[in-house]
């Protein structure tokens, strides 16, 4: 899953101009990718950046339809999901945290009630026939509150698969774990969840994603998150780094023999294109190698 377009731009200080939004987009579904997280129907008080969530999602669909591109959206409330399914979203993404104090920085709320939240964005989403996923954040620490024990994050697993989300994303937000904390993490939520339904979403900060994809590859889980150029990180987490940068990681599992479907050149581009579109440094390591031929 690629999560440059959201994840990976609701950081970014300086205003980036809808049309860049867009064709990042239009980019990244030439690139052989198969799902990419367009936007957010969140608070535009809480996340300026994203703000026009519903002209990106337009011409997002406009892209990414004919291609089979799925394009799923962030809601943090029941009122995300309705902007979410007036403007045709066929899947969001519902989001808690394992830790207390990243809840109430993040979404003003503690766990449970955005637990609760999310039970009911998920109900009335499967009225509408709109997906759900579920993404954890803080799943090894937590900015606020310091390291997270896993049986906490095994809970909101639990949870979202419980009321309906078809997986759960594992949220490393701060990106300080290593391949020891993820393995001591999935160790435990493999005792109860199939691994078929877990996803990593581990942030780079202190360049231990990649590895952390490896290890989790390694014990069973098969699907991850990932960001063109190493674009992110979240306005409520300072300090963290943006995603594993999604070339690094195709370049991984190309090394490896593993089909992605993804074209390292073309996502190379993509990375190199928007990192000087914004005028920022292109933190994909192979990337910058592939630019640099
Ligand atoms: P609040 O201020 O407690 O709620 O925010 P509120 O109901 O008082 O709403 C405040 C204002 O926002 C109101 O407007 C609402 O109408 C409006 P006003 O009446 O003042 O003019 N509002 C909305 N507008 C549009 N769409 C909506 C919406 N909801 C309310 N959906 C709230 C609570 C949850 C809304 C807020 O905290 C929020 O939007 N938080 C989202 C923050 C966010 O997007 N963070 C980044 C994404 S999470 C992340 O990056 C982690 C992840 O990548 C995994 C990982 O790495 O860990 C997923
Ligand atoms: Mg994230």
């Amino acid at each position: 899953m690629e999560v440059g377009p959201r994840d990976g731009l609701q950081n970014i200080k300086q205003k980036v101009y809808t049309s860049v939004k867009i064709e990042l987009i239009r980019r990244l579904a030439d690139t052989g990718l198969r799902h990419i997280e367009a936007t957010s129907f969140v608070s535009p008080k809480w996340i300026p950046q994203l703000a026009d969530s519903k002209e990106v999602m337009k011409e997002a669909i406009a892209i990414a339809e004919p291609k089979g591109i799925s394009l799923p959206v962030l809601a943090p409330n029941v009122k995300g999901l309705e902007r979410a399914a007036e403007n045709n979203a066929k899947e969001v993404v519902v989001f808690a945290s394992a830790s207390e104090g990243f809840s109430w920085k993040n979404t003003n709320c503690s766990v449970e009630d955005a637990l609760k939240r999310a039970e009911d964005i998920v109900a009335q989403a499967k009225l509408q026939g709109v997906q759900a996923r579920g993404v954890i954040s803080c799943v090894v620490a937590c900015p606020y509150d310091g390291p997270t024990d896993p049986a906490k994050v095994l809970e909101v697993a639990r949870r979202f698969l419980e009321m309906g989300c078809y997986e759960v994303g594992l949220g490393e937000t701060i990106g300080v774990g290593t391949t020891y904390d993820i393995e001591r993490l999935l160790k435990v939520l493999l005792t109860e969840i199939p691994a078929e339904k877990l996803a990593g979403h581990y942030h780079d900060t202190y360049g231990q994603a990649i590895a952390n994809v490896a290890k989790s590859f390694d014990m069973g889980i098969r699907a991850f998150d990932s960001s063109v150029a190493g674009l992110g990180g979240c306005p409520y987490a300072k300090g963290a780094k943006g995603n594993l940068a999604s070339e690094d990681m195709v370049y991984f599992f190309d090394r490896a023999g593993v089909k992605t479907g993804v074209d390292l050149n073309v996502l190379a581009e993509t990375g190199d294109w928007i990192s000087q579109v914004l005028a920022i440094p292109n933190n994909s390591r192979a990337g910058s190698a592939i630019a640099a031929k």
